[in-house]
């Protein structure tokens, strides 16, 4: 694929691609950058972008986009009922996962919205390998439950399983015969599991997962968000898909649900989203939602443009240099990590690498949130945005205290296409500093905390002086050096 050794027997990902449009960064000195993280009060997902150096917070909405998706915008078919372009999509779609009917959305979290509406009621469960944030709290707010069912070695930080998303069959016995089928809304299998470190889920698994569900006619709902990553894994880790086209894994994927929903600022490098279903009744039941939250039924919130742009990506998903890419800087840029000392998730999985915030940080409790003060620390220390993936993005329980989360990660997303190697070097660098240095990290506490979703808007301060002595120790170490 587009992983090459040199002479010296040093393996590198290699880009298969060229840059033909760039933006300007700023690499702000580390005063300016310790000013500004206070100003975000501690939550990276506050800063101002004019101040971050390297933006990984995400790779939602803002993977590279390739020539062809670009020239495809200007071709759409601007209409609000019937458009053209949303037949293409639609046939794309199709085309690629074989199933009937396709519904668009705004975005990943609006399919969850619909599909939650349509099949959660109040007291049933949803079981799936791993929640998602906006997935946990759509069918929350429909009044259901949701119960994690991902195999024991999903949450180890160390692992050498290829399939760390993958659903225990045992447990998915176990809770159909406690809780009894018809108190299941459905099973949800998210391709890449976002929160455990973008680990995927093996077609075995898939396969076995969709006959006990079918069995008992529980629906079989797959969150495709992540599924370019989840491709290449399969075809790189399963022996027997290594020579069978990428198209071909998909459908085979595809064949064991009963509806697939995606966040198209993921999948296809695009913007939207939406969910894909073969069954009448079940088509039925979600499309008049439809036009009600997102739009009419051949635009649902996304711009004639984006649905352009999408199905290019989409087509492009299917070709194997293309999905490569961000796997393999990926991995590339935990090795580097490990080899440095720095605790990251092992495998390296898909969408960013996963760094362990509580070995990192291990002196501070999880109620000081060591994810989040390690964010925040590296911010200080590099100007990269990275995401807080643990405690902080939980709920609290009834009783007002901290739900603590089962991993504290960062996650240092790398969206499709868009940083250099050198570039990825220098995030590891500057992380492996803070690694020698991680002692001076202290923990953070709330100033203003939202009830729903408390990670996008609560502020923050530290517990003591701890940013201002890192950043001195910084400007010590560095010199002139930004
Ligand atoms: N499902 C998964 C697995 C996701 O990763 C996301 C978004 C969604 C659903 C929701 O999609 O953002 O289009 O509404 N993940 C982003 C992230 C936000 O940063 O990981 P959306």
């Amino acid at each position: 694929m587009s992983n090459v050794t040199f002479l010296s027997g040093e393996k590198i990902p290699l880009e298969m691609h060229k840059i033909r449009m760039v933006q300007k960064i700023n690499l702000l000195p580390n005063e300016e950058r310790l000013k500004s993280m206070k100003e975000a009060g501690f939550n990276t997902f506050l800063l101002r972008n004019r101040d971050v150096f390297l933006d990984m917070l995400t790779d939602s909405g803002v993977n590279a986009m390739s020539e062809n998706q670009y020239a495809a915008m200007m071709q759409a078919d601007d209409s609000y009922a019937g458009s053209e372009t949303f037949y293409r999509l639609e046939s794309v779609l199709q085309d690629i996962f074989k199933m009937k009917h396709f519904l668009p959305a705004h975005q990943g979290r609006a399919c969850e919205h619909i599909i939650s509406q349509a099949l959660v009621k109040p007291g049933s469960t949803v079981l799936m390998n791993y929640h998602f944030t906006t997935t946990k709290a759509h069918i929350a707010l429909m009044g259901g439950n949701v119960e994690e069912i991902i195999c024991d070695e999903g949450l180890k930080i160390e692992s050498d399983a290829p399939f760390k998303g993958d659903v225990d069959i045992d447990k998915l016995n176990e809770a159909i015969n406690r809780l009894g089928k018809e108190k299941i809304a459905f099973m949800r299998i998210e391709a890449g599991t976002n929160l455990v470190g973008g680990q995927p889920v093996s077609m075995g698994n898939m396969r076995e997962v969709s006959e006990i569900c079918r069995k008992n006619n529980i629906p079989v709902v797959y969150d495709a968000s992540l599924l370019s990553d989840n491709l290449y894994f399969i075809k790189v880790r399963d022996p027997k898909y290594k020579n069978v086209d990428i198209k071909e894994i998909t459908r085979e994927i595809a064949s064991f649900m009963d509806i697939i929903y995606f966040s198209a600022r993921k999948l296809g490098s695009a913007r939207g989203g939406g969910i894909l279903v073969s069954d009448d009744m079940l088509f039925n039941k979600m499309r008049e939602l439809i036009p009600l939250f997102e739009g009419f039924l051949t635009y649902g919130g996304m711009s004639v443009r984006e649905m352009e742009a999408l199905a290019v990506g989409l087509t492009e998903t299917m070709d194997i240099n293309v999905i490569s890419q961000t796997p393999i800087f990926i991995e590339a840029l935990s090795d580097e990590l490990a080899a440095k000392g720095v605790p990251v998730v092992t495998p390296a999985g898909g969408l960013g690498c996963h760094v362990d915030a509580k070995q990192f940080c291990s002196h501070i409790p999880q109620t000081e949130y060591p994810a989040g003060a390690l964010a925040a620390a590296l911010f200080i220390a590099s100007g990269v945005r990275s995401m807080e993936r643990g405690t902080l993005s939980e709920e609290r329980n009834e009783d007002g205290n901290d739900r603590l989360a089962e991993m504290e990660l960062i996650r240092l997303a790398l969206p499709k296409r868009v940083f250099t190697l050198s570039q990825t070097k220098y995030a590891a660098d500057r992380l492996a500093w803070l690694f020698n240095n991680r002692h001076l990290i202290g923990g953070l506490k709330f100033v203003k905390e939202p009830k729903v979703l408390r990670f996008f808007f609560g502020r923050l301060e530290a517990i003591g002086s701890w940013p201002d002595v890192l950043a001195e120790q910084f400007r010590k170490d560095f010199g002139d050096s930004l």
